[in-house]
């Protein structure tokens, strides 16, 4: 088997949804520190509706498919849904990514969850603090 799916090529080859969005309602900024790649993530919202998305990356082919597909799988989508988005459902979405993969889908996830944020907090809006990455580890969302 080739070592990336047929929509892994798609995808890194033709990424859909790249560029900015100049008046974005959430901007969303992460990155591996390992590897060095970093993901931005676009969001323009209406009536809680992902209206449009845009990305930029900086990174491996993996995660310029993955922030392809992830925003393609978000558009038009509710912010809860698009909350809802794991880096395993983008990777199966790919038709899968090799193990040593997985973290690049990662960083779309992190980036969706960090642009969902950044609009709830210009907002005032309130939310649970345990579905983002930088919740300080209440025992709440840390329980198994
Ligand atoms: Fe860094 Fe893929 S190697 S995100």
């Amino acid at each position: 088997m080739a070592l990336y799916s047929e929509k892994v090529m798609d995808h890194f080859t033709n990424p859909r949804n790249v560029g900015v969005i100049e008046d974005a309602d959430g901007v969303g900024e992460v990155g591996n520190a390992k590897c060095g790649d970093i993901m931005k993530i676009y969001l323009k919202i209406s009536d809680d509706i992902i209206t449009d998305v845009k990305f930029e990356t900086f990174g491996c082919g993996s995660a310029i498919a993955s922030s392809s597909m992830a925003t393609e799988m978000i558009k038009g989508k509710a912010l809860s849904e698009a909350l809802q988005l794991s880096n395993k459902a983008v990777a199966e979405a790919l038709d899968g990514l090799p193990a040593h993969k997985m973290h690049c889908s990662v960083l779309a996830e992190e980036a969706i969850k960090a642009a969902v944020k950044d609009y709830y907090d210009k907002n005032g809006i309130e939310y649970d603090k345990c579905q983002f990455a930088d919740c300080s580890g209440c025992a709440h969302c840390h329980e198994e």
